[in-house]
Order: C-alpha cells, then sequence, then structure tokens
C-alpha cells in the first residue's frame, strides 16, 4: 500500500507481516547504539495539526533511528493557525520534496484528502473520530508479545468508543485477529449499531470485563463536558472506571492498557494504571518499533543485512 490510513485496508496477513517487521526493528531500539541507515538521505514531514506527545514523539524517533531527516510541523506554529487551508499547507510542503508525510489531523478523513494533493505518502497518525492505525497496531503488538495470540481472547474496550479513533482501529484489529471484543460505556458514548458477531456491547463494566484477557480503558474527553447528556467525570468514575474492585471479575492475567493520556482517577485508578497488569508503557515502547516498520516499509528502505553487507 502506498499510503496507510487505516486498518479497514489491512487484511489479517498485512498485519502479521508489519508487526513481524517491528519485532526485527524492536531489536534495533534495544541495543545501545540504536542508529541504522535504512532511510538515511529521505525526509519525513510530522504534520501534527492537533495535539500529540506519543504520536509525534515515536514517529520522529522512529525516523532518526533510520537515519532519515525528520521534520515537524505543529499546529500552533504553523500558517494553519493564520487560515491556511489543509490542501494549500499539502501543496506547499509537496513543493519542497518530502518523501512522506505524517498526518494528525482533527477532521475524519484528512489525510484520504492530503493524499488526493500530494505525490508522496501519506501516514495517517489519527484523523478526527475516525482511525489512529499505528496505535491500533501497537495495541495489536502489545498484546501478541503477552499473549502469543488474538484468537478466542475477550477484549473489553471501557470509554467514548463513539469518539474514539483508537477505538476505531482496535475493533477492526482485534476482531480480524480473531478477537472478541465487548464495549462497555454510556449509551451516548456507544455507537449505534456497532454490534456484531465479533462486537457485544455490555450492559454493564462489570459485564464488559468478567472473563476478559485484556481491558482497554479510553481517554474521556473532558473537552466534551459542556455536553448535557454526557456524565460528569465523578459520576464516570464511579460507573465505569476501571480499579481494583471491577478488575476482581476479570482473568488473574488480565493485561491492563491504555492508549494515553490518562486521566487519573477518572476512566483508571492509579493503582491500576501502575500497577501489575498494566502493559502501558510496553503499548508506547513499541510504538515507536511499530512506526519503524511502517516508515520502513511504506518508503522501501534497505534491510541494515543489507547495508552492511553492501
Ligand atoms: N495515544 C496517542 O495517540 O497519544 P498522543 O495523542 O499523545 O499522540
Amino acid at each position: 500500500h502506498k499510503h496507510i490510513f487505516g486498518l479497514e485496508q489491512m487484511s489479517r496477513e498485512d498485519i502479521e507481516y508489519i508487526i513481524a517487521t517491528a519485532h526485527s526493528f524492536k531489536e534495533i531500539s534495544n541495543r545501545s547504539i540504536k542508529k541504522v541507515p535504512t532511510l538515511r538521505g529521505k525526509t519525513v514531514v510530522n504534520l501534527f495539526l492537533e495535539p500529540s506527545t506519543r504520536t509525534r514523539l515515536s514517529f520522529e524517533i522512529a525516523a532518526k533511528r533510520m537515519s532519515a531527516d525528520t521534520f515537524n510541523i505543529a499546529s500552533s506554529t504553523s500558517s494553519a493557525a493564520k487560515g491556511e487551508t489543509i490542501i494549500d499547507t499539502a501543496r506547499n510542503i509537496e513543493a519542497m520534496n518530502p518523501d512522506i508525510i505524517v498526518l494528525r489531523h482533527s477532521s475524519s478523513g484528512a489525510p484520504h484528502l492530503l493524499a488526493r494533493h500530494v505525490d508522496c505518502p501519506v501516514i495517517n497518525a489519527g484523523d478526527g473520530t475516525h482511525e489512529h492505525p499505528s496505535q491500533g497496531l501497537l495495541d495489536i503488538m502489545t498484546i501478541l508479545e503477552h499473549k502469543e495470540r488474538l484468537d478466542g481472547l475477550k477484549i473489553a474496550i471501557v470509554g467514548d468508543i463513539s469518539h474514539s479513533r483508537v477505538a476505531g482501529s482496535d475493533i477492526i484489529g482485534f476482531t480480524r485477529l480473531g478477537a472478541r471484543v465487548c464495549l462497555a460505556g454510556p449509551a451516548t458514548f456507544i455507537p449505534y449499531g456497532i454490534a456484531s458477531a465479533e462486537v457485544e456491547v455490555a450492559a454493564t463494566v462489570k459485564e464488559a470485563v468478567t472473563g476478559a484477557d485484556v481491558v482497554m480503558a479510553l481517554r474521556i474527553q473532558k473537552e466534551r463536558q459542556q455536553d448535557p447528556l454526557i456524565p460528569s467525570l465523578r459520576e464516570y468514575a464511579i460507573r465505569y472506571g476501571i480499579n481494583r474492585e471491577v478488575l476482581q471479575y476479570a482473568r488473574d492475567d488480565v493485561l491492563i492498557m491504555h492508549p494515553g493520556p490518562i486521566n487519573r482517577g477518572v476512566e483508571m485508578s492509579p493503582d491500576v494504571a501502575d500497577g501489575p497488569w498494566s502493559v502501558i508503557l510496553d503499548q508506547v515502547t513499541n510504538g515507536v518499533a511499530v512506526r519503524m516498520a511502517l516508515l520502513y516499509l511504506v518508503l522501501g528502505g534497505v534491510k541494515e543485512s543489507q547495508d552492511t553487507e553492501g
């Protein structure tokens, strides 16, 4: 695939191939000298028109570990803040001949629009409420590291499913690899008609978590608190927060995941976020390896063994 828009476009084999590639890159990240010449001479533009810590930094670290040149554009310091359209911004970036653009944008579909106006590949780093494919892949990689398979697992996803691009990619990826997904959250956070053979909607968080192999909590978006149909943060924490009490219904070897950033004490209690079941920082570590794999596969880099041979 020239562009990476979402997990929707990826087969099970595509996903497994990317994760296998990410595993080989993770070994490089664990070395004392982390840099390889794989993408030397390539230019990566990180166009982040919405805030990000993990995704932006890990795409930059991933590109630098493979010797690419990286350039970062943030909304607050770019001419998007002066009203320039995404198409004009893209055409101007294109005029500087980058090899790839990594885009985060508040509108669903922005990467698809950008790709129609530039010649270089585009990677979606999160578009509106649609998809966040590199996050979906790093979540799958993290589960595979601990459980070796997704087939037959019960994965509970709790929180604001409707507005979450992470949930969008995770639900596609987890079910494509054979997991059963069980959603829980306030009715206003559950997309209408989402239930299917692989996706169940639970009435309570206890029902979703019961027997779960993995519990993924999503961020409650404080910026939506003006909506009268959305529960207060205190009410949410009481009814849907992941804490020790609710986790007693999960499997003993349950994995606790969260894409970050966490509202501590709202969607998850601090002792759970920092507790023995938490793989939240493994997700972040794997994010670098997955993004190395995506940049490598899209840009067609030369494998390290080939570099050193020739
Ligand atoms: N998980 C995630 O996308 O985090 P950032 O918004 O910090 O990139």
